[in-house]
């Protein structure tokens, strides 16, 4: 029997041309004994016809927040889902649910939810690479939203890219391995530290580098769905995250990052090191902006504490420990240098020679090196969500019984 069956799901659809493949959604998931309610938003109708949706999802579709009928009440269907399904989404729609601008039904109902969201995006593949739909899809994905990969290939304005909905059978298999996923990690604490770290110079100015914290982030967000409870210790980024079972602790330097993650390790059943942490720190921090003098200026750096390397000592029995190595050359040999030196369980490889892989990308394509029996496992390259649910599983499957 599919997972689906006898989930509520709310289809909501706005005003794209992919719009048409909502119908055939709709139809899979009746298939699959779901029971369906379709919301659409007023462009949405210029593209596909409420009577369509409302004949194959044998109910009637609501398209604003007072209908014909009355008041449809957007608490109430929000409420009732199991999940809430958006697909196709356009630019308008990702920036209205990232700003909670609910001036219709889909985004009053988005916004009553409270169950797992899942987003399809669909629109050109300029508005999709836009800073603006950018920070949208971040916000969002902060925000515990499960984001639906977009497609390459030919878009509706003839051009070629990204931004094509995932096709029907992609969500359809997306929200039953979410229904089927156990909750697997209830009960485990871990800790995941991500992102970059800056060390002051001066008021003004800091060594830091490119870590954008979406992998760590990605990270939390899988952990805490599989029930974990997790604490985020996190460097300076402007991306967001909140989720019930996620504690985020923010913090600049190597130094706050290092005491806010040995606090309380004793308790931790799991830590996941994917901070790209600064290994030197200037000496001094001058109090007042260093002012430009001669041809050259010094600093004097000292070195960071190992995180990583620290826990490695703490570790007892039962912990387990898992880092992060970015390498741009003899990637293998130095990850599993790493491996011994810290102590570590498991360390991720991810190498900077990989084109979408690494610092600020949504994607990533890992090695996994384990200390037993010298093992090793090759990925694809994937979103980085699914990396994490990757990495999750083999922490499980190898560590955690
Ligand atoms: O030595 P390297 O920085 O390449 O090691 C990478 C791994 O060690 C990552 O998991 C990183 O988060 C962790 N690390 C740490 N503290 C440091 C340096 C690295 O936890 N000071």
């Amino acid at each position: 029997m599919s997972q689906l069956a006898g989930k509520k799901i709310l289809l909501g659809i706005s005003g794209s041309i992919a719009a048409y493949k909502a119908a055939f959604l709709t139809r899979l998931l009746i298939k699959h004994n779901a029971e369906v309610q379709v919301l659409m938003t007023p462009s949405a109708m210029s593209f596909i016809s409420p009577l369509t949706l409302s004949t194959l999802s044998k109910r009637p579709v609501y398209t604003d927040v007072i209908g014909a009928e009355g008041w449809n009440n957007h608490v109430e269907i929000g409420l009732w889902a199991d999940a809430l399904v958006l697909a196709p989404v356009t630019a308008n729609t990702l920036s209205k649910l990232a700003s909670g601008q609910s001036d219709n039904m889909l985004v009053a109902s988005y916004l009553s939810a409270r169950c797992p969201v899942f987003i399809a995006p669909a629109m050109d593949l300029d508005m999709w690479k836009h800073p603006a739909t950018r920070r949208n899809v971040a916000l969002l994905e902060g925000a515990g939203n499960h984001f639906l990969e977009v497609g390459y290939g030919e878009l509706a304005s003839g051009l070629i890219g990204e931004g094509r909905m995932a096709e029907p059978e992609e969500i359809l298999t997306r929200l039953e391995s979410f229904f089927g996923q156990q909750q697997d990690l209830v009960g485990k604490k871990v800790l995941i530290t991500a992102g970059p770290t800056f060390e002051p110079i001066d008021p003004v100015r800091f060594i830091g580098n490119r870590s954008s914290g979406k992998m760590g982030i990605a990270l939390a967000i899988s952990a805490a769905r599989r029930g974990a409870m997790v604490r985020l210790v996190l460097g300076p980024t402007s991306l967001t995250v909140s989720h019930p079972n996620i504690e985020v602790v923010r913090v600049q330097t190597a130094r706050e990052m290092f005491n806010a993650s040995c606090e309380g390790f004793e308790n931790i059943d799991l830590a996941i090191l994917a901070a790209a942490v600064a290994d030197y720190r200037p000496k001094d921090q001058a109090s007042e902006k260093i002012k430009k003098s001669g041809n050259a200026l010094q600093l004097e750096l000292v070195q960071n504490p190992d995180i990583a390397a620290t826990l490695g000592k703490m570790k007892k029995a039962g912990q387990i420990l898992v880092g992060f190595a970015l390498e741009t050359q003899n990637e293998e040999a130095h990850a599993r240098a790493k491996l011994e030196r810290k102590n570590l369980d498991m360390i991720v490889l991810n190498s900077l020679r990989d084109p979408g892989a690494g610092f600020n990308h949504d994607t990533n394509r890992i090695r996994i090196l384990h200390r037993e029996n010298n093992k090793t496992a090759d990925f694809e390259l994937k979103s980085k969500a699914a990396v994490a649910e990757d990495i999750l599983d083999s922490v499980l499957h190898y560590y955690l019984t």
